[in-house]
């Protein structure tokens, strides 16, 4: 897992998670915070998988220092050959490694079998992002 900075992950955060909308569709407020990490899978020099790290209470876990990862993509010509579970792994150890106590998401309903494969587990009710759907809280302790 190589990490790369946040402009490098726009491309492919913007044509998997933003189809259809501007490149500033897909720059997240934090991206470039010093505390904000962007990793990075690639296949044959180019740019297959994406996850960052943002710094951010869990909404249901006030108090306890926690990361968020956000912008996880794959694209779909590399879908179901491991890269999302390799980031999701890379994004864990790294989160582990900080000390913190725990990681977190908000995971599409289209992407809660993924989540769920890797151990994580909802939190909360079902709740609506503007433009982009329905979502749920998930998290994993940190080992
Ligand atoms: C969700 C996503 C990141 C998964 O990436 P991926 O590279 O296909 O993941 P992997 O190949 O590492 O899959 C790991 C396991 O999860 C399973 N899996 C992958 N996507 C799944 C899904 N949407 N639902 C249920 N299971 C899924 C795989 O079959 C695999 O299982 P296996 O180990 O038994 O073979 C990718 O499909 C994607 O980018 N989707 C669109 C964007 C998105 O929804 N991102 C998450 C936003 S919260």
């Amino acid at each position: 897992m190589r990490r790369i900075t946040a402009a490098e992950t726009w491309p492919l955060r913007q044509s998997v998670l933003r189809p259809g909308r501007p490149l500033a569709a897909a720059q997240f407020p934090g991206d470039d915070l010093s505390s904000t990490n962007h990793f990075s899978a690639y296949q044959n020099d180019e740019l297959v998988g994406i996850a960052s790290l943002f710094l951010a209470e869990m909404p249901e876990h006030p108090g306890v220092t926690a990361w968020q990862l956000r912008g996880m993509a794959t694209a779909p010509e590399v879908r179901g050959a491991g890269f999302g579970r390799a980031l999701v792994a890379a994004c864990v150890a790294f989160a582990f490694a900080s000390g913190k106590k725990l990681i977190w998401c908000n995971a599409r309903l289209s992407a809660l079998g993924f989540y769920r494969k890797l151990g994580w587990e909802i939190l909360g009710e079902e709740f609506d992002v503007p433009d982009v759907g329905p979502h749920f809280h998930m998290w994993r302790r940190l080992p």
